[in-house]
């Protein structure tokens, strides 16, 4: 079913009118009735969307951004994945592993980082594990209205290079994506 999906790199500020409130909708259309309490109040904009399409229409997608966080005593720049989501009536075709798989090789040679860092739902790290991701923290430091919040959360990496994560806190210095 995938072999018909038009994969897509756009830098947000690239995207039409139109293609940014489908992407809004399939958004909240996915993630409706996922919020916990805990959850911070924004998330981070992505610099870079990867966007899926199926006959034309955007089905699955995702935000790409670069940031640089701290892990232990190592500041280190990361490109982070987020707002992964896939149409209802599109999912489990493996469009999203589709576009995880493309977005691996352009965070490594684009964003020019040796990991990639998500943070997802306890039961979505099976499918991220799948794909090369690794859990590393059960929770992350992030910043929000000046304020240095905690997040309980699975912190994943996927590693691009032979380097080794660091030990250590992991603090994102800003929004969460
Ligand atoms: C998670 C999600 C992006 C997967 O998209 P998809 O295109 O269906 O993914 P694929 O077809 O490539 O892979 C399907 C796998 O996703 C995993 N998965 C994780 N969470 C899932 C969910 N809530 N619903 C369905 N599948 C889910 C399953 O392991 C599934 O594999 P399985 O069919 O063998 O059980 C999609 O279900 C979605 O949009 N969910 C709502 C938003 C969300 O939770 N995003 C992830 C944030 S961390």
């Amino acid at each position: 079913m995938t072999c018909s999906l038009q994969i897509e790199f756009i830098r947000s500020s690239q995207i039409s009118p139109d293609d940014q409130q489908t992407i809004d909708r399939l958004d909240h259309l996915a993630f409706a009735g996922k919020v916990a309490e805990d959850d911070p109040n924004e998330w981070a904009d992505s610099d870079w969307m990867v966007l899926g399409r199926i006959d034309g229409e955007i089905v699955t997608q995702l935000g790409l951004l670069k940031r640089k966080i701290r892990a232990g005593a190592v500041l280190l720049p990361v490109g982070g994945v987020g707002g992964v989501a896939t149409h209802p009536a599109w999912q489990r075709r493996g469009l999203s592993t589709a576009l995880l798989r493309a977005a691996a090789p352009f965070i490594q040679t684009e964003l020019k980082v040796s990991f990639g860092l998500l943070n997802c739902a306890n039961e979505s790290q099976p499918f991220y594990a799948r794909l090369g991701w690794k859990t590393v923290a059960a929770e992350l430091w992030f910043m929000e209205n000046k304020k240095r919040r905690l997040l309980q959360t699975p912190v994943m990496i996927l590693p691009l290079s032979t380097h080794e994560w660091p030990q250590g806190e992991i603090d994102l210095g800003g929004l969460p994506w």
